[in-house]
């Protein structure tokens, strides 16, 4: 019979260790392993993020309508977005990695677009944006708004420029467009004024030339009678001649008129303006039994201004103001001119007693062709308008209690 018990001794340290060591080692690489999951997650997230992030930059990217360009500090284009490729026509890769004279620079601007080119890469662009013509690849030149940016990287180092390029052809179309409408306006708000002043001019033509020959035919009568004494002819003829020359300052003024191509700026003295104003009515307010009451200081200051169409305005509501009182009693026929000096401007108000502004036309009052009248034109008080604003002045009209209206005009004395 053999029996057989194990010894039991004191075990050695070193597998001990070693088996301690293992164990930690273990877990170790467990750890490492689970933390190495972590990060791994982690960064999967980040990176989906990335790509989502870059993707929304992308598609903003490609779907600007402006154009966008970086460039190296040597002017080497570092990037271009869609949209500057479909402006100009290049696909991005002949256009990245180009140095200046750039393709797409216009043929007849070179000199100019490589001097500003220079300037922007010496930091002396300008800050507002400008406008320059670049060539598309078809050959067809076009209008932009460029606007630089130092573009800087995340350390801080200025690396290059951005730019950004809008297409503004079509906007310059359309203000030229715009600009020639105006001009054609203006051409007809001329000829129509021309019209409106020929017909007046031509009324007021009529009262010299009746004149003139009413004298004639007295002169002539006067020398059928047998008459040969030379000092009584002599007055007739001298109307005669008196009436001529008014002819003829009427005819001047139609022929100034249209002569002009824009608006004087000399001195003007209001008084005249007025005594002119008179000058030319008279006949016609005696005629329809009108008073004119002329209440001006003795002197006013000059005025900067055209004359010629300062009279003309001023005819203008004259003529209103008597036509409103046509059918008025003839006690009631009376038209006042009064004339004021404020602290830095001459105030007129032609004040009539007519029947005041009819309601339907009081809403359209300045605008072109609003009349009442048979034989008007509308255009007198638009025109007036014109005037007195193109002299920085101001026209308006305010109802007076006991029927009729005042025309007020406000004109900025010269500053001295
Ligand atoms: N002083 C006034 N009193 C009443 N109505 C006026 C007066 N001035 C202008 N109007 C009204 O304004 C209209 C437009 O005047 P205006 O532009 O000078 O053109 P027109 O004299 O050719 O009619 C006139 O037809 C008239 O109805
Ligand atoms: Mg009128």
């Amino acid at each position: 019979m053999l029996h057989a018990a194990p010894y039991r001794t004191q075990a050695p340290l070193a597998p001990r260790l070693l088996t301690a060591s293992l164990i930690l080692l273990a877990t170790l690489v467990l750890w490492s392993l689970w933390s190495l999951r972590r990060h791994w997650t982690h960064r999967l997230a980040a990176e989906q993020a990335l790509l989502r992030e870059h993707a929304f930059r992308q598609a903003m990217e490609n779907s600007l309508q402006t154009g966008l360009r970086a460039r190296d500090l040597e002017g080497r284009i570092t990037y271009v977005n869609p949209a500057f490729c479909r402006m100009v026509g290049w696909p991005a890769e002949e256009l990245i990695g180009r140095s200046p004279p750039m393709p797409y620079w216009a043929d007849e601007l070179l000199e100019e677009t490589r001097a500003l080119h220079d300037r922007i890469l010496a930091g002396k662009g300008p800050l507002e944006g400008f406008e320059i013509k670049l060539k598309r690849r078809t050959g067809e030149v076009f209008d932009v708004l460029i606007h630089e940016a130092p573009l800087i990287d995340a350390r801080g180092h200025h690396t290059g420029w951005m730019s950004s390029i809008v297409d503004i052809t079509e906007n310059k179309r359309t203000e030229e467009r715009e600009r020639q409408q105006q001009q054609r306006l203006q051409a007809t708000a001329r000829l129509v004024t021309m019209g409106e002043m020929a017909s007046s001019l031509a009324h007021e033509l009529n009262q010299p030339l009746a004149a003139i020959a009413s004298y004639t035919t007295g002169c002539i009568n006067l020398i059928d009678s047998g008459q040969r004494d030379a000092a009584q002819l002599k007055s007739p003829l001298a109307k005669c001649a008196e009436q001529a020359q008014r002819a003829g300052r009427i005819i001047h003024r139609i022929y100034e008129f249209a002569r002009r191509a824009e608006p004087r700026a000399e001195s003007c003295d209001l008084i005249a303006i007025v005594d002119e104003v008179l000058g030319l009515i008279d006949a016609d307010a005696r005629r329809q039994q009108i008073r004119i009451l002329r209440d001006l200081p003795a002197e006013l200051p000059p005025l900067l201004g055209d004359r010629v169409l300062l009279t003309q305005a001023l005819l203008n509501l004259v003529r209103n103001g008597m036509d409103a009182m046509a059918h008025m009693p003839a006690e009631r026929r009376i038209l006042t001119i009064l004339g004021k000096r404020g602290d830095a401007t001459l105030r007129l108000s032609i004040a009539d007693r007519g029947g005041g502004i009819a309601p339907e036309i009081l809403a359209h009052l300045f605008e072109p062709f609003r009349t009442t009248k048979a034989e008007g034109m509308g255009m007198g008080l638009n025109i007036c308008r014109s005037v007195v604003e193109a002299h920085r002045g101001r026209l308006w009209h305010e109802a007076r209690p006991d029927g009729g209206c005042i025309f007020n005009v406000e004109l900025p004395l010269v500053d001295t």
